[in-house]
């Protein structure tokens, strides 16, 4: 008999769910990487069921019972339910056939879980567990996931797995640095094989750029890309991305500058950013660009990452004695991740100082001016909004400025006194 912890919000609604399914007629089972957190011991606020039937059938009736939002593709037959801080994948039972390597599969709705356990990656990922009326019953786990996880060790379910979805061999990296496992004999061995074969250049770049970002969001990045550069090379990022030892250096003072910005503004920095702009740093900007539209990055990721590499071209100015207003003009667009970037990069304590006093100064600040208070002062919307309110944020950056009284005088003096 296997036992688990369970967090019991998650237990109550499994329980719920399995009580819904079970008087529909539904077998239900909650499977991948919710079951192997489970054993772990991890928390997972993101759970994976897997339904015998079209999980269009229940998706509405669920959403009503726990008024929670929904989406359902019934082309693919799965859906997600949002929870106040939880979410559920749902998905019908189906096996994977994959006809030639790094191919997207032809899927088949299955109803045995078996199958749909042998369509995924790794035996830990691959166990399932029996939803019923009373809560989480049985363990499904027909490739020895549990033996694996026991051993500490990633192990495929067969020699072929690299060559049908190459997006794996990253996948294997990412959790074997996430858990400290490592690769069964085989398993690298296969997927030696599949690099030697070129597997990366049969999937398209936005699946393999999605698993480089899962990788560059995990807790150490550097180990990870040092196990991707040892097992296949920074080359399948770019050709040109080699690896630099310095990232040594820098990687591990990334989550440090975050957190201290965090502690300061309550804001978050997307910290795989920052790692993402180290990795392609050498990268010219056509180059660069390329790349980013090819993982089909968001437009704001796209510029700042661009952005970042004007940045180093100034990191030699010696603007210790910059206002925050001169800085300001230097480095706008103003983004933590950028910013953090160049403070690393930039030597000298007082420098790096000053540049994360400039940053989070820059975002406390706070006008009361707004638009509408503009307009009672009777300015007429149009460039000039603009122009009033940053006039004031950068007095206030550079301090000249801070009550609300000050603000008007200054627009007073500045833009009322001259019409
Ligand atoms: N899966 C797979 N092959 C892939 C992607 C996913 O077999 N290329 C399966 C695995 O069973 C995995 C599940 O789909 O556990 C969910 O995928 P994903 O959310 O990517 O993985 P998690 O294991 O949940 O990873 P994480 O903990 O990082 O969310």
């Amino acid at each position: 008999m296997v036992r688990w912890e369970i967090n019991p919000q998650i237990k109550r609604l499994i329980k719920i769910i399995g009580k819904q399914c079970a008087d529909w007629g539904i077998n239900a089972y909650l499977v991948g990487g919710s079951v192997r957190d489970l054993f772990l011991g991890k928390s997972n606020i993101d759970l994976d069921i897997v339904l015998d039937k079209d999980v269009g059938i229940i998706i509405i009736h669920l959403a009503k019972i726990f008024s929670a939002r929904y989406v359902y593709h019934p082309q693919f037959k799965t859906a997600k339910l949002f929870l106040e801080n939880i979410s559920i994948d749902m998905a019908t039972a189906r096996e994977e056939i994959y006809y030639s390597i790094g191919s997207l599969p032809q899927v088949r709705i299955s109803s045995e879980i078996e199958r749909d356990l042998f369509r995924r990656d790794f035996t830990i990922n691959a166990m399932a567990i029996r939803i019923s009326k009373g809560g989480l019953s049985d363990l499904i786990d027909p490739y020895n996931g549990l033996e694996d996880l026991r051993k500490r060790r990633i192990r495929v379910l067969h020699k072929k797995s690299f060559l049908d979805d190459p997006t794996r061999i990253i996948r294997a990296i990412r959790f074997s640095t996430r858990f400290d496992f490592s690769l069964e004999e085989n398993t690298l061995i296969w997927l030696k094989e599949a690099v030697c074969r070129d597997v990366f250049s049969r999937i398209s770049p936005v699946r393999l750029g999605n698993e480089i970002v899962r990788l560059l969001q995990e807790k150490n990045p550097l180990k990870a890309i040092e196990q991707l550069r040892q097992l296949c090379s920074l080359k399948i990022i770019h050709p040109q991305i080699r690896f630099n030892r310095k990232w040594r250096k820098y990687f591990p003072q990334i989550p440090r500058w975050s957190r201290d910005f965090g502690r300061e503004t309550s804001q978050s920095v997307e910290e795989w950013l920052i790692y993402f702009i180290f990795l392609t740093e050498k990268l010219n900007k056509e180059a660069l660009q390329r790349l980013c539209l090819s993982y089909e990055l968001e437009k704001h990721k796209r510029l700042l990452v661009l952005h970042a590499l004007k940045l180093r071209k100034i990191e030699k100015i010696g603007f210790l004695h910059y206002k925050n207003s001169e800085l300001f003009n230097l480095l706008k667009p103003i983004s933590p991740e950028s910013i953090i970037y160049l403070i690393i990069r930039v030597k000298g304590k007082l420098l790096k100082k000053k540049l994360f006093e400039f940053l989070v100064r820059f975002f406390k600040t706070r006008l009361y001016t707004d638009g509408e208070r503009l307009k009672e002062l009777g300015f007429s919307p149009g460039p000039i909004f603009n122009k009033v309110l940053e006039t004031i944020f950068l007095a206030k950056l550079d301090g000249f400025v801070s009550t609300k009284k000050e603000e008007e005088n200054l627009i007073e003096k500045k833009f009322l006194s001259r019409q």
